[in-house]
């Protein structure tokens, strides 16, 4: 039986820079032969298609908690999918995950407890990495389209600090954005190195 995959998440207020440092980390997985599958939150599935459609709609018209409960019923179906993955011996790195619910939904009211409760079914990854920046920066990354329903600066700042909150603590590590691409990029690298024991 193959070992089992590694599950590495990133983690972000919108506009941090995960998509690049996922598709760098992919690169050097891929150079390393490491078996590894990108997957993100919302979904591709059912409800997360849903929810995407929610969020470009512009009109934040659901409940925090009834989003809360939406974005986690879209991670137990997806929690499925992944650990199937893994057993294969497939490494998942992810975009987004449960910190993103205690976050945003947190952010928008929701008793963070309730929300912790609430993932308690949720896989543990193996690694965390925060992209932390400050929102006024990232949403001048993503200014070129329309924003979603979650995108503005008091909201994402609110955000920011909930996680900020979280990291530090069991498999979360911060990683500051603020800085040039390529130190970024090494730094992700480097924690992952630490966690998968393979050098790049
Ligand atoms: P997405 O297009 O994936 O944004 P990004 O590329 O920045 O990740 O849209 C997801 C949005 O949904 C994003 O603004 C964060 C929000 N979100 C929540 O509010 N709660 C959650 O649990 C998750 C997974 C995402």
């Amino acid at each position: 039986m193959a070992p089992r995959g590694w599950f590495i998440v990133f983690e972000g207020v919108d506009g941090s820079g995960k998509s690049t440092q996922i598709e760098l980390l992919s690169m050097k997985l891929r150079d390393q032969g490491v078996d590894h599958v990108l997957e993100r939150e919302p979904s591709d599935g059912g409800i997360g298609l849903f929810i995407r459609d929610y969020a470009e709609a512009g009109d934040r018209y659901l409940q925090p908690e009834s989003e809360a409960l939406l974005f986690t019923a879209d991670r137990f179906e997806h929690s499925k999918r992944i650990e199937q993955t893994l057993e294969q011996g497939t490494t998942v790195v992810c975009d987004r995950y449960y910190h993103s619910t205690l976050a945003y939904q947190g952010a928008a009211g929701v008793d963070v407890a309730w929300l912790r409760d609430l993932q308690k079914f949720a896989l543990k990854p193996d690694l965390v990495l925060l992209l932390d920046v400050d929102p006024t920066k990232s949403l001048m990354r993503v200014s070129g389209r329309t924003l979603t329903v979650f995108e503005n600066r008091d909201y994402l700042s609110r955000v920011r600090e909930l996680y900020l909150g979280f990291a530090g603590a069991g498999e979360m590590r911060l990683v500051d954005t603020g800085r040039p691409v390529d130190e970024v990029e090494s730094e992700v690298e480097r924690l992952v190195e630490e966690l998968i024991g393979v050098s790049f």
